[in-house]
């Protein structure tokens, strides 16, 4: 049985593409669905993204990730200035084309879905939100129990010190939301849920050799490759480094090597 049952909420993205790629390969992780949201594209673009994922991911995962369509616009009020093409391409995947597929999407939004989900499985579920926080705290507010039932979560977002992506001091997913941001980390979560935030993201780039290196591995990683190339120049151009960011692959690696990072410990409210 995997080590993490993971509920992964996504706004695809090539940063969360190569996250969820990382998973499927992973033997201690079943990810139990992808649940979508507003940020990097529109949840429309988010959604039809993952649903290409989960297709492409089938054969790997011996199964079809469903994905639960969630969130399109921040709780409160809207500061964000349209999507961001600028860095993950026309349409979030590096600007390669995304195929229609007719698959029905499942009744439930995300965050209905990651209610009942974690209410049938107290304990046992993972959440790794890497994209605005809306779904899981519209979950929380319909389930205030839901820090308790989990098992932990991993969250991709914020800037403690490192200064922003979006504003000269607000990462990109809590800016994007930050209303939900706060309810999240207001939460009481098992004591081993972590946050990456810019501040450890930053500090590991995957260079560009390597990326193309692994891209002559099999189709899928070639496809990765392809897809990175528009996010790898945005980052050589704007932070002058010549790779990616795996922002969204971190919050995954803090669930499955924790022994990797140095975390300190305190309460965290979003300012905004
Ligand atoms: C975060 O924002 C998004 O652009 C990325 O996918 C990542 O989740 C980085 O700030
Ligand atoms: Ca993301």
């Amino acid at each position: 049985m995997a080590q993490h049952k993971v509920i992964f909420d996504t706004d695809p993205g090539v940063d969360d593409a190569m996250a969820i790629l990382m998973m499927a390969g992973h033997p201690d992780i079943d990810i139990v669905a992808l649940t979508t949201s507003f940020g990097n594209v529109s949840v429309d673009m988010a959604t039809k993204n993952a649903v290409y994922l989960s297709h492409m991911l089938t054969p790997i995962v011996g199964k079809k990730i469903p994905v639960y369509k969630g969130i399109n616009k921040p709780l409160l009020y809207d500061n964000t200035d349209g999507f961001a093409e600028f860095v993950h391409g026309k349409g979030g995947l590096g600007g390669l084309p995304v195929p229609d597929y007719d698959d029905e999407l499942p009744p439930l939004s995300a965050a209905e879905f990651i209610v009942k989900t974690v209410r049938e499985n107290p304990g046992e579920i993972t959440l790794v939100p890497v994209a605005p926080l809306g779904n899981i705290a519209t979950a929380l507010v319909l389930d205030p129990e839901l820090p308790k039932l989990c098992k932990d979560i991993f969250v991709m977002g914020g800037s403690f010190y490192a200064g922003g992506n979006i504003t000269p001091v607000a990462e990109a997913n809590i800016y994007n939301d930050p209303h939900a941001g706060d309810i999240v980390f207001g939460g009481n979560w098992a004591s081993n849920s972590a946050i990456a935030g810019l501040d450890i993201t930053y500090e590991a780039p995957m260079m560009r050799d390597w990326v193309r290196d692994l891209g002559r591995s099999n189709d899928i990683a070639k496809w990765m490759a392809e897809c990175a190339e528009f996010y790898m120049n945005f980052y050589q151009e704007n932070r002058g480094i010549d790779g990616v960011c795996c922002h969204d692959a971190i919050a995954v690696a803090m669930m499955t090597n924790p022994e990797m990072f140095d975390c300190v410990t305190g309460a965290v409210r979003v300012i905004h």
